[in-house]
């Protein structure tokens, strides 16, 4: 047997949790719900069953009836209840068996679980907890006033199943360097800020100037079009739901936008990606004219999201990541995130303290600025 060299790094993983993270989850758009119909959704290892009652409100159940085991999501609404297409039996939204119209008593231990929701910024949120505690307030899920008022377009909402574990998504918040090889983006300005159950990224870029990449020098409305600046401010609030506040300068005029990233885990090698837009409206616009540039702008994010995903398909889960000096805080970031994988009573301070890193890019901005001028030089030379 060859003798292992020491000085070659080991990539270490081990099996994703079993456990899901606690915190709210978003199903996707409220009103989608709202359709009179029963909905099944595949979340934490098993099935949910949403439907609304006779007052609109929505409820979320467990997905299995507990008769025979038929999906509760291909049931029909009842008036306040949701009757299971096997044998009939209806479940009100408390998780209690209302009636069962072929018997003229129901067993009293005839109970599912009707998991805590809540709807803010027009979305649905299921509230996962191993422990089954019930949520705290103050890790509600933010509003975001501009969604209620006319200014802005409604939400240009995407749903994808990502075939991996969910904390690769995760490292994005602190990975820098890949927004260049990966999204086209020069980051020139880069922090991270982590404290109880919120990491946010704040950032500034430039689109590479090598590259033609989303929304540069694309055709717009006749007219070509270039970004230049850049700034995010993404905020997880609980372990999988991101704001992403977004302002960008198109021919000199800003552009605003929100873009929601958010996930819930089917299993431990899978997850429901939603991706939410709303954008801005520019005064001066017609109403077809913005919900081009709302559209336009979904599209280059949902671009942007396959960019990871592309990655993600052919990479191995990495625990113990080799980082260099200008990478983003990738383990404390990770440390944040096990928060919502411990019982409460054993989460440590380091998951929660603040912490607060704002990165020195002017050696990366230095040797990017020079790549790009290499590349570029290049291009031109096989032109
Ligand atoms: S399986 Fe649901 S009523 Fe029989
Ligand atoms: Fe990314």
């Amino acid at each position: 047997m060859p003798a292992v060299d020491k000085d070659i790094r080991v990539i270490k993983a081990e099996r994703p949790p079993e456990r899901f993270a606690r915190g709210w989850h978003c199903l996707g758009i409220a009103d989608a719900y709202r359709d009179g119909k029963a909905h099944s959704f595949d979340a934490f290892g098993t099935r949910l069953a949403i439907f609304a009652d006779s007052t609109g409100k929505l409820n979320v159940v467990d997905g299995y009836c507990p008769h025979m085991g038929a999906d509760l999501g291909e049931g029909v609404i009842k008036g306040d209840t949701l009757a299971c297409p096997f044998h009939g039996w209806q479940w009100g939204g408390d998780g209690k068996c209302k009636a069962i119209p072929y018997a003229g008593r129901v067993p009293p231990r005839a109970r599912i679980k009707s998991w805590p929701t809540m709807e803010e910024n027009k979305q649905l949120f299921v509230w996962h907890d191993a422990e089954g505690n019930q949520p705290q307030p103050e890790v509600a899920i933010p509003k975001i006033e501009e969604c209620f008022t006319g200014e802005w377009s409604d939400w240009i909402w995407e749903t994808v199943k990502i075939d991996t574990n969910c904390r690769e998504l995760i490292d994005n918040v602190s990975d820098m360097a890949h927004f260049y090889y990966v999204h086209g983006a020069r980051a020139t300005y880069f922090k991270n800020t982590f404290e109880k159950h919120v990491a946010r990224q704040e950032m500034r870029g430039k689109p590479r100037a090598d590259l033609k990449v989303a929304g540069d020098n694309m055709d717009f409305g006749g007219s070509e079009v270039t970004i230049d600046e850049l700034y995010s401010v993404a905020t997880y609030y609980g372990p999988s739901y991101m704001i992403d506040y977004l302002s960008s300068i198109v021919n000199g005029m800003q552009v605003e936008a929100y873009l929601i990233n958010c996930h819930v885990p089917i299993d431990q090698n899978s997850f429901t990606l939603h991706v939410g837009l709303m954008v801005k409206k520019l005064p001066f616009l017609d109403d077809e004219m913005n919900a081009q540039i709302a559209q336009m702008y979904a599209k280059g994010n949902r671009d942007g999201f396959f960019q990871d995903v592309a990655i993600w398909k052919s990479k191995t889960r990495i625990d113990n990541p080799l980082l260099c000096e200008a990478d983003g805080p990738i383990y404390q970031l990770r440390r944040w995130y096990e928060q919502f994988y411990v019982d409460v009573a054993d989460i440590e301070p380091d998951m929660v303290d603040r912490f607060e890193v704002e990165m020195d890019l002017t050696k990366s901005n230095e040797m990017w600025v020079a790549d790009e001028a290499a590349n570029k030089a290049a291009q031109q030379a096989a032109e």
